[in-house]
């Protein structure tokens, strides 16, 4: 596995850093399977992909996935679907069949097995699992990533490609890629910015004791490449 780590002074220049790495990466693909990002870090991306690569990408060749979403509509404002669907796919009029949103109206446990199966459908294999061209991925303060939350470390080894998860907090319910098909992608990229983020990206990075704790840390494609994308905010605690 080969780790980069790639250090912005804002998060606006980290988006601008990512989405230029991501048009050299794609240009060159025939298609390309990529699973978002849900919570508040990936909408800078999303709205700079829109207003300036809606051009300088191809999106028709690339199918949208995303990594966890919350159990509620579409349309509610939680949904990592509507924050996407607002900010960038309405944008760039990606094709319907190229959308494949986790349907978090439905009932959990059965959104998890149909979303598998699309999955399983529609992404190809590499070393015997779904194999994601990349997968975004932000990292909470508690060092969850997805929907696998410390309490649910279970998640990063269950043999399902999806599970059902529980905010730690709120209770509420929500679907997520497990751990091995995250760790089967080509490439990962994470978003992290922010200094709530520093002490726990610094303690990952590093290999501190006691890191293992936190789900971001068992990240990383066996086959593939890992990128950290941060700020200086968040890469405080790297020096
Ligand atoms: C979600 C995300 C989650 C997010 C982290 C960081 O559904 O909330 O997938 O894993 O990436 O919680 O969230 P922020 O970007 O809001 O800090």
């Amino acid at each position: 596995m080969l780790t980069q780590i790639h250090i912005a002074e804002t998060p606006q220049q980290v988006a601008e850093d990512f989405a230029r790495y991501f048009a050299e990466w794609i240009k060159d693909k025939p298609s390309a399977a990529v699973a978002l990002s849900g919570g508040s870090t990936p909408k800078v991306l999303f709205r700079l992909w829109a207003e300036q690569y809606r051009d300088r990408i191809d999106w028709q060749k690339t199918r949208f996935f995303w990594g966890d979403e919350r159990c509620v509509p579409p349309g509610d404002e939680e949904s990592n679907f509507k924050m996407a669907n607002d900010l960038l796919l309405s944008e760039i009029g990606i094709p319907p069949q190229n959308i494949h949103r986790i349907r978090g109206e439905a009932d959990p446990e059965a959104e998890a097995r149909r979303y598998a199966e699309d999955i399983l459908r529609t992404v190809a294999s590499r070393h015997g699992l779904p194999s994601f061209d990349m997968i975004l991925l932000g990292m909470g303060d508690d060092g969850h990533t997805a929907s696998i939350f410390p309490h649910q470390m279970e998640l990063l080894s269950a043999k399902a490609l999806c599970g059902v998860a529980t905010h730690p907090e709120s209770g509420q319910k929500r679907i997520t890629l497990t751990g091995r098909v995250l760790n089967n992608a080509a490439e990962v990229a994470f978003l992290v910015t922010g200094s709530g983020k520093a002490q726990k990206l610094g303690e990952i990075v590093k290999g501190k004791k006691g890191s293992d704790e936190y789900p971001a840390a068992h990240i990383g494609p066996a086959h593939g490449a890992l990128h950290w994308f941060v700020d200086q905010a968040a890469a405080a605690g790297l020096r």
